[in-house]
This record gives C-alpha cells, structure tokens and sequence, in this order.
C-alpha cells in the first residue's frame, strides 16, 4: 500500500483535530514505510505499538472535544473507535505478543480503517459545527 498524503478534504476544520489527524497519518505512513522496505519484524511492531497508542490518546482527545460542543452521535463515533481498539489490540496479541511477523492484511485494515474514518465519521464533526454556527 501507498503512504498516505494529507488532504484539505480530509480537515474538520478544528485545528487540533486536524493535526492529530495528521500525526495519525504519518504515524501510519511509518508502518506502511516500514513494511514496504521489509525490515525486520520487530521495526513494524514498534510502528504498529506507536500507531496504535497515538489512536488511543486521540480518539480519547476527539471524544472529550464531543462531548464539549455536546456532538449528537457521540455513543455511536465512541463505538467506532471501541471496534478499532478492539481489533488493534486483538492484532497485538494474535501477533506481536507472540513474535510472529505482522500480516499484510492487518497492517493493510489499520490504513483503510483509518483513512475511511477520518473522511466520513470524523467528517460528521464539521458538518455539526457548521450546522450549530447557521
Ligand atoms: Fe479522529
Ligand atoms: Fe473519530
């Protein structure tokens, strides 16, 4: 897979959550870096562990930025996050935990997860503010 670039479409249009998505992106763009020069496999599991704990602490800072501007589908966004963390985790332990080398597909699903959600469920976020502005 491609590194991912940044786009304008991809803003919400809040500063803070954009850079946070930014640094989401190149943190994955590090893990699909990694995995496309073929390093070793403890290389990627780092990059996967940074990826993964920099997801946590923003869905974290993104839920809290919610519940502040009182967002209407926030149980559901919350739950969205909860199955990323569910499967990140779940990754972890089928293989970092047990050495083995990082899937494709694994690696390949956090991407695509990630990218989906930053253009369409995040993008929930500027449609609501320019909803509550009018
Ligand atoms: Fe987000
Ligand atoms: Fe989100």
């Amino acid at each position: 897979m491609h590194s991912i670039e940044w786009k304008e479409e991809f803003s919400i249009g809040n500063n803070e959550i954009d850079s946070q998505h930014k640094r989401l992106i190149s943190l994955l763009n590090e893990l699909l870096e990694a995995e496309n020069l073929h390093v070793r496999s403890n290389v990627i599991s780092k990059a996967l562990y940074k990826l993964i704990d920099y997801a946590n602490e923003h869905f974290s800072m993104e839920e809290k930025f919610m519940i502040e501007i009182d967002f209407p589908r926030l149980q559901e966004h919350k739950k969205e996050h909860y199955y990323f963390k569910k499967m990140a985790t779940q990754f972890c332990m089928e293989t970092v935990d047990r050495q083995k080398d990082v899937p494709h597909e694994i690696i390949t699903f956090l991407a695509e997860w990630t990218v989906s959600h930053v253009m369409y469920s995040d993008q929930e976020i500027k449609r609501f503010l320019a909803e509550v502005k009018v």
